[in-house]
């Protein structure tokens, strides 16, 4: 705490904007004049530094990142703040970051089309450099323009569920730089159904490359709050737009093979896909602790998705795994343990100790996909050692609540019998 609070007053001195953790951190509205002013830092002759330092390349310039001030704007889907989505589409087009709403998780956005901007976003992250990053786009027509070619699947795709929650990965073009693909030559793209991202896109030229807002590793962030928590003092802005709807990443899917494949699961299902595109094959390595081969999408392989304590998951009947709970949460009080418990509406007042969330009906499941990153950071922020959840393999979205439960708890699973 005291750190961060010094970290502010030392870009107070230098700046001349002031923006205290506390006012951030409650997400008041913040003035344009205060996002010029973020614009300048990005823009202004004299702070080239700044924006060298947020590419992190040295010990010197990553201590810099720490001194960038970050602005909070909250504005409403429905009513968006226009000045402020032009302001951040400045900074982005000036090759700085931004953080947006999309309909599933917070993004972190540079300009996809410059190698310097997306290396920024590794910096701010912490994120591997192999791990590719997600361009968003807002049109149709911007599409042709960094792939080779649009097969007639990917058409048909966008057709049924864009703009919205899917990723499609398709053979780049040389506009597209390595640096947003993690050197890969296929580049993964989405058009998001938030209107404030296809604003932002919109504002910022076209193509922002954006992966999940958070600091590599933690969960991905559902909240403007979250995002402020892991980047506050590395970028200049957040667009706060209010909880996300989904809540889990978009479903991902590899058109570059002969037989389309599901990448990573999200709340756009195989089932949905299939019945447009016909056959489709899920990757193995994604939901298996170890399939025997790694998952395509290389961010896939990463634990992910984790809160600080130690998460297990229990599974078994309902009654058993209630039980099983509640006895080791009873073990791990003694043994001088702060204990969390992620369970349902159906089971939580069956729980006796430690902090109890529910995450909403067992049959619920686009409310478990909503709340699930929420409830891991509540409780990180609970500063509890040790987290059981009962396990949520409902019929539709449950293999993709369970793939990020799953490297959540680094496949820690206890068989409650
Ligand atoms: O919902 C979402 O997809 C969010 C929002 C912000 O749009 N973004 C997101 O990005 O989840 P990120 O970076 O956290 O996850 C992107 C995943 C990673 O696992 C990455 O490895 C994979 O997509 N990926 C990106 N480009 C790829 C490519 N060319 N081939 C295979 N996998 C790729
Ligand atoms: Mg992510």
């Amino acid at each position: 705490m005291k750190a961060a609070v010094q970290t502010n007053e030392t870009a107070q001195q230098k700046t001349g904007v002031r923006v205290t953790e506390s006012e951030a951190e409650s997400s008041g509205t913040k003035t344009a004049s205060s996002m010029k002013e973020a614009s300048k830092q990005i823009s202004g002759i004299k702070t080239t530094d700044r924006v060298r330092a947020a590419s992190g390349q040295t010990a010197e310039m990553k201590e810099a990142v720490a001194q960038i001030e970050t602005v909070v704007i909250k504005m409403d889907e429905s009513d968006i703040d226009t000045d402020a989505v032009k302001q951040a589409g400045k900074i982005l087009r000036q090759g700085g970051l931004a953080a947006f709403p999309t309909e599933t998780v917070y993004g972190l956005g540079a300009d996809a089309l410059r190698a310097e901007a997306s290396r920024k976003i590794y910096a701010a992250k912490g994120r591997p450099s192999d791990n590719p990053l997600i361009v968003h786009i807002c049109c149709m027509q911007d599409l042709e323009k960094i792939v080779t070619d649009i097969p007639k699947t990917a058409k048909k795709l966008a057709e049924a569920f864009w703009p919205g929650p899917l990723t499609m990965i398709l053979k780049k073009n040389d506009k597209v730089p390595y640096e947003t693909t993690g050197g890969l030559d296929t580049v993964a793209v989405r058009m998001p159904a938030n209107k404030i991202a296809l604003a932002l896109i919109r504002e910022s030229g076209g193509y922002i490359a954006a992966p999940s807002a958070n600091t590599s590793g933690r969960p991905s962030p559902t909240l403007a709050e979250h995002v402020y928590a892991d980047m506050k003092g590395k970028i200049p802005v957040i667009l706060d737009g209010g909880q996300t709807g989904v809540g889990i990443e978009s479903s991902i899917i590899d058109l570059t093979e002969d037989i389309p494949m599901i990448l990573r699961p999200g709340c756009i299902t195989l089932d949905m896909i299939q019945n447009v595109i016909g056959q489709v094959r899920t990757d193995p390595g994604i939901i298996e602790e170890d399939s025997g081969c790694r998952p395509k999408a290389p961010g896939m392989k990463y634990k992910h998705y984790a809160p600080k304590a130690d998460l297990f998951l229990v599974e078994g009947k309902s009654e058993s795994v209630v039980k099983r709970i509640n006895q080791l949460a009873v073990q791990c009080i003694k043994e001088g343990k702060k204990v969390g418990i992620i369970g349902t509406k159906e089971t939580a007042e069956f729980y006796n100790n430690g902090i109890v969330m529910s995450i909403g009906g067992r049959q619920e499941e686009e409310v478990i996909a909503h709340n699930l990153y929420k409830i891991l950071r509540d409780l990180d922020n609970y500063d509890v050692d040790i987290i059981y959840s009962e396990s949520f393999s409902t019929p539709r979205m449950g293999q993709a609540v369970m793939n990020r439960l799953l490297k959540a708890a680094g496949h820690q699973v206890i068989e409650a019998v």
